[in-house]
C-alpha cells in the first residue's frame, strides 16, 4: 500500500494564495459577485475580462484585482490578455469562463449573425481562452484549474434558446475533451452548469421571456420557484462556492466534472 502523506488542512485546500486567477464577464452578473469576489477571498490575485470598461474597472477596483477590456468572441484575445496576465504576475493559475450571452428567440426566427454572436462568445472563446491559459499552465508546469459556465439546459432544453443551448451544450463537451487533454500537465478543467440565477443578465431574459409569452415577469419567477425542489431562485454565491470548488485544491482529484447547480430543476 503506498503511503500518503498526510491531508492538508481544510484552509489549505480553499487557498488561493500566491494564485492568479482570470474571470472572463465579471464587470457584472455571476462573474462579478460572487465568483471573482470568491476568487479574491480565497486569497487570488483576480484579473477581469469583459467588453464593459466602466463596470470591468470598478469590479476590478472593488476587489482590489485588475481589469483588462476584452471581447471573447474574437479569438486573438484571448492570448493577448493572457500573456498581459503572465507577464504581469509571472503565472496563470485559474481561468473562469463566465461570459455568455442568452437571447430569447426562436429557431424559426434565429439568423445567422445571432448564431455566430452567441456560439463565438459562449463557445469559441471559451476554447480560444482555455488555449491561451492552458499554455501558460503548461509551460509553467505548476497545473492549473479551467472552470466552464455552462447552463442547465446543456443538458435538458426548456425553449427558444437554440443557440444558446447548443453553445452550452458544445461547452459541457468542450470542458470533458480538454479535460482529458490536459491532464497529463496537471490542468484540470470542470464546468458549472446553474439553473436560474439571479443577475442583470436573468433580469434581461425574464423581461424578454415574459413579454414572449404575455405573462409577467414575477408569475415566470414565482413559477421557477414552485417548480424546483429545494425552492428558490439561485444567487450568484450558490455558483461561486461550485466554482471555488473547482478552482481551489479541494477538487485536486476533480477533472471533466460538470457540476449541476440548479435547486433539483433538472429532477423534476
Ligand atoms: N443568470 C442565470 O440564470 C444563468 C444561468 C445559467 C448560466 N448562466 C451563465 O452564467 C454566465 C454569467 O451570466 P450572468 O447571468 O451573470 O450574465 P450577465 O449578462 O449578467 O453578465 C455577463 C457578463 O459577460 C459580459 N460579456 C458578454 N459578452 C462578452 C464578450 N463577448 N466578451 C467579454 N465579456 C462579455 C457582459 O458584459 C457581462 O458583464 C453566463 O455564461 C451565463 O450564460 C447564467
Amino acid at each position: 500500500m503506498t503511503t500518503m502523506p498526510p491531508a492538508p488542512s481544510l484552509a489549505a485546500l480553499l487557498s488561493l494564495h500566491g494564485a492568479t486567477a482570470v474571470v472572463t464577464g465579471a464587470a457584472r452578473g455571476i462573474g462579478r459577485a460572487d465568483v471573482a469576489a470568491a476568487l479574491a477571498e480565497a486569497g487570488a490575485r483576480v484579473w477581469i475580462t469583459d467588453v464593459d470598461e466602466d463596470a470591468g474597472v470598478a469590479a476590478a477596483h472593488a476587489l482590489g484585482g485588475r481589469f483588462v477590456r476584452a471581447d471573447v468572441a474574437a479569438a486573438p484575445e484571448a492570448a493577448r490578455v493572457l500573456d498581459l496576465v503572465a507577464g504581469s504576475d509571472g503565472r496563470v493559475d485559474v481561468l473562469v469562463h463566465n461570459a455568455g450571452v442568452c437571447p430569447l428567440r426562436g429557431a424559426l426566427d434565429i439568423d445567422e449573425a445571432l448564431w455566430d454572436r452567441v456560439l463565438d462568445t459562449n463557445l469559441k472563446g471559451a476554447f480560444f481562452f482555455a488555449q491561451a491559459g492552458a499554455r501558460h499552465m503548461a509551460r509553467a508546469g505548476r497545473g492549473g484549474s479551467i472552470v466552464d459556465v455552462t447552463f442547465i439546459d446543456a443538458l435538458h432544453p426548456t425553449g427558444r434558446l437554440s443557440a444558446y443551448d447548443a453553445s452550452k451544450g458544445g461547452l459541457v463537451m468542450l470542458t470533458r475533451a480538454l479535460a482529458l487533454e490536459l491532464a497529463p500537465q496537471h490542468i484540470r478543467v470542470n464546468a458549472v452548469c446553474p439553473g436560474g440565477v439571479d443577475s442583470p443578465g436573468a433580469d434581461v431574459a425574464l423581461t424578454t421571456m415574459a413579454r414572449q409569452l404575455g405573462t409577467t415577469v414575477e408569475a415566470l419567477r414565482a413559477g421557477t420557484t414552485q417548480r424546483v425542489p429545494l425552492g428558490r431562485f439561485g444567487q450568484p454565491d450558490d455558483i461561486a462556492r461550485a466554482v471555488l470548488f473547482f478552482a481551489t485544491p479541494l477538487s485536486s482529484w476533480v477533472t471533466g466534472d460538470v457540476m449541476v447547480v440548479d435547486s433539483g430543476r433538472l429532477l423534476t
